[in-house]
């Protein structure tokens, strides 16, 4: 099966590309660069020892997008391709729109001129908002987004929904990752945030590396086991992997518009993973308590029973592993 990555060089679309390269799948990336680099593309082929097509595109640009479609004859799409940083998003609001939720209907609908109607999108946990219950199964409230950013993830996911509803030959896997941290265990591939990080792994591991001063922990006093905010963090590697298996469901199994959860139901707080990440790596971490980070919750993470049940996805690798191969990417990068 040929499979068309949008986005398909930044964190979690490189992973999930080495995955279906070793996996025995055609690949064809596009990526326009905007946060990623050309360097990838070698780093993907080293670890798979395995080929790929790739387009330097933006998949707003329709012309450019029916080229390849008219090229490569790919028979489903998983779309990374946007922009994903909350602070900048709350600054740039018409950005995010625009390249999020335009570069989804303009690839939506090259994929339905094409007629190539099995698509997997990559939500957020962040379209649960402040949930009522934790852990959040798939049948929580959604559409409480605090930022643009989350926003325009409620907005793609109500735009697939109305689509599924008006054509039901569509195949539809919305994943809702939870928190997606580490990096492949080569050390060749892993998260590249451009300046100072806003997300917490790669803010540890510049701390512990030196480059930057100290962690600031964002509030004590949640109501959590040890007063820091408590997320679901998952491995990049496992994320990837369940891409696999939304892609194998939209190639083997039954039509449909489907919703999964994508974490490993367990909850850590921001001093568990500094802890973790301090004696796995048996490198310090210095931390200071700050005030808490405007729109930050208490808790967060998944019920990951329905991604069990329906797509045969267990996240495996444990906080072990994620602080371990974070490190490791930091140290050979
Ligand atoms: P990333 O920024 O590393 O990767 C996105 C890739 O898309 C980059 O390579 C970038 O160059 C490319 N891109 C952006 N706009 C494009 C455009 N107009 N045309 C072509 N390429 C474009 O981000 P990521 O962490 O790999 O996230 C992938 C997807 O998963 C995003 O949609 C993100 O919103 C979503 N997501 C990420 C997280 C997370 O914590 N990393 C959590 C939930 C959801
Ligand atoms: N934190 C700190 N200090 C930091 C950075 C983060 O204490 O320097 C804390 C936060 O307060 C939070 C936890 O670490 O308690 C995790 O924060 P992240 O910024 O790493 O992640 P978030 O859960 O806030 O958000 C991430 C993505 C969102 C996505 C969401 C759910 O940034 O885009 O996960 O998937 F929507």
């Amino acid at each position: 099966m040929k499979v068309l990555l949008t986005g398909g060089l930044g964190f979690i679309g490189s992973h999930t590309c080495v995955e279906l390269l070793n996996d025995g799948y055609d690949v064809v990336v596009i990526d326009n660069l905007s946060n990623s680099k050309m360097t990838m593309i070698d780093k993907i082929k080293e670890i798979t020892k395995k080929d790929f097509s790739f387009y330097n595109i933006d998949y707003r640009d329709r012309n450019a997008l029916e080229e390849v479609f008219e090229k490569e004859k790919v028979e489903a799409v998983i779309n990374f391709a946007g922009f994903k940083a909350v602070g900048e998003s709350v600054k740039e609001p018409l950005m995010y729109y625009d390249n999020n939720v335009c570069g989804a209907i303009c690839l939506l609908e090259t994929m339905k001129k094409y007629n190539v109607k099995k698509f997997v999108f990559s939500s957020s946990a962040t379209v649960y908002g402040n949930p009522d219950v934790v852990p959040i199964t798939e049948e929580a409230k959604i559409g409480r987004a605090t930022n643009p950013y989350g926003t325009t993830k409620l907005v793609i996911e109500y735009i697939l929904d109305d689509l599924y509803k008006s054509d039901n030959t569509w195949d539809i896997v919305v994943l809702r990752y939870f928190n997606p941290i580490g990096a492949h265990e080569s050390g060749l591939i892993g998260e590249e945030p451009n300046g100072i990080p806003n997300n917490l792994m790669p803010y540890v591991t510049r701390v512990a590396k030196g480059v930057l001063e100290k962690l600031s922990v964002f509030g004590n006093d949640y109501n959590t086991h040890d007063g820091t905010g408590v997320r679901d963090y998952i491995h990049v590697v496992d994320l990837a992997k369940g891409h696999i298996k939304a892609i194998e469901k939209l190639d083997k199994e039954n039509k449909g518009f489907f919703v999964y959860n994508l974490g490993t139901g367990k909850g850590y707080s921001v001093l568990d993973i500094v802890n973790a990440f301090k004696e796995e790596n048996n490198v310090d971490v210095p931390y200071v308590i700050a005030p808490r980070r405007p729109g930050d919750i208490d808790s967060c993470y998944s019920d990951p029973t329905k991604a069990k049940n329906e797509l045969g996805f267990v996240a495996r690798r444990t906080l072990k592993d994620m602080v371990r191969d974070s490190w490791n990417y930091q140290l050979k990068n």
